[in-house]
């Protein structure tokens, strides 16, 4: 059989030329004449997810999921592998952009207002993509059973065991038995290496397809917009294709330099292998330290009922409203002016995270600041 016969009989099964021609004439619609750089920032996302996708398949190659094996298979591959110590650290950092990225895109779709109707939907799997990046960065910390991670990992299923309701079985679930061993390095490695990734490229795909087929947000208020229908909102500027792929494969490009530069010139040097006692100082990435300083602040009992969880509602309904922001930031309008109640709401809470974040950095430790050393209590608050 000839190649062209080969295709014409895959089009006949699969249909593949109508949704070819569906999708060009979606990419080739003319995007808002607003849309200028900012697509760089979601390329820019996209281009450390697959950096970390291609590092995580080399690092798995040579990784052994095992208490007895996993600290020396990592040592392994810094030590041994061709270049193993850069993947190592690219697939580490990556994850701290990945984070990074991911939130100032929020950040942008937010000031611009590219969440309104009808892109409601195209937000929460926004939002569900990072809660999958999260996921990742929580399960692949155990990996490589350092001291650390192997504690770090104990507070964090203790605080999952205390959620309300669901929180004891959870736990139990992800830990596989009452305490942090064998079972739940299979299990983390499980989720790591096939269930998050497989949800996170579903949610990805999702993502992706709301936002060719909606096109980028105009500058239009959302009722005139929905009034027009979404495939007349296009404003005369750039094409997707080529011009603002180009400038998403710029971000991408720049992205992807710079993780590659950071990781090189900053490699995570070995760690001791679980084991050991409690390290002291123990505190999460920077993007659960909010978190973190938020439960320390739970008093021991609240009405009766035990502090901590009653005080894991306020991150769980916190955590819900990002997902859920369009459905509740309802008013048409898209300008930054004529939306005051929802950025003060918004920069309050950015503000509250924020003011977190620096007091669970801070909070017992003494730091050197000002050419004065200093010493910090649980608080946060100098001693
Ligand atoms: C790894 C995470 C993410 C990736 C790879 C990603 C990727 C992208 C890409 C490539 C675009 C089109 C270009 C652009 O406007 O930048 C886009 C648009 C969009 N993203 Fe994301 N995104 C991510 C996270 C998020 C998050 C966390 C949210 C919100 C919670 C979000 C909400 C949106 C919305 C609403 C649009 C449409 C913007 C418009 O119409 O102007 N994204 N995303």
């Amino acid at each position: 059989m000839s190649w062209r016969g080969l295709l014409d009989g895959l089009d006949v099964r699969l249909g593949w030329r109508e949704a070819r021609a569906r999708a060009a004439a979606e990419l080739a619609r003319p995007q808002p004449a607003r849309a200028g750089w900012g697509v760089a920032l979601g390329g820019a996302a996209l281009g450390v997810l697959g950096l970390e996708a291609l590092s995580g398949l080399v690092l798995a190659a040579h990784y052994r999921a095992s208490p007895e094996s996993a600290h020396a298979s990592v040592a392994a591959i810094r030590d041994t592998v061709p270049l193993g110590w850069l993947w190592l650290s690219v697939h580490a950092w990556g994850t701290h952009a990945l984070v990074a990225l991911a939130l100032l895109q929020a950040a942008k779709v937010f000031i611009s207002g590219a969440h309104k109707r009808p892109r409601e939907l195209t937000w929460v799997a926004g939002a569900l993509v990072l809660f999958a990046v999260l996921g990742l960065a929580v399960t692949g910390h155990l990996l490589p059973w350092t001291n650390e991670a192997f504690w770090s990992t104990s507070v964090r299923l203790g605080h999952v065991e205390s959620a309300p309701l669901a929180g004891p079985a959870a736990a139990r679930l992800l830990r596989g038995g009452d305490d942090v061993g064998a079972a739940t390095l299979s299990r983390f490695y499980i989720l790591h290496v096939a269930v998050l990734p497989a949800l996170l490229a579903a949610l990805l795909a999702l993502h992706l397809r709301l936002v060719r087929r909606l096109g980028l947000a105009p500058g239009v208020p959302a009722d005139e917009e929905a009034a027009r229908g979404h495939a007349a909102c296009s404003e005369g500027g750039a094409a997707w294709l080529p011009q603002l792929a180009l400038r998403a494969a710029a971000g991408a490009a720049v992205a992807v330099a710079a993780l590659l530069t950071v990781a090189a010139l900053h490699p995570p040097g070995p760690a001791a292998a679980a084991g050991g006692p409690t390290p002291a100082g123990l505190r999460p990435e920077w993007f659960f330290l909010a978190l973190f300083q938020f439960l320390k602040l739970a008093p021991a009992r609240v009405a009766g009922l035990p502090g901590e969880s009653v005080a894991q509602l306020v991150p769980l309904l916190a955590v819900a409203a990002f997902a859920l922001l369009p459905f509740l930031d309802r008013s048409p309008a898209r300008r930054l002016s004529a939306r005051k109640l929802s950025l003060a709401v918004v920069a309050a809470c950015v503000f509250a995270w924020g003011a977190l974040t620096v007091l669970g950095a801070v909070s017992d430790r003494e730091l050197r600041l000002f050419g004065k050393t200093r010493a910090f209590d649980t608080y946060g608050r100098p001693r």
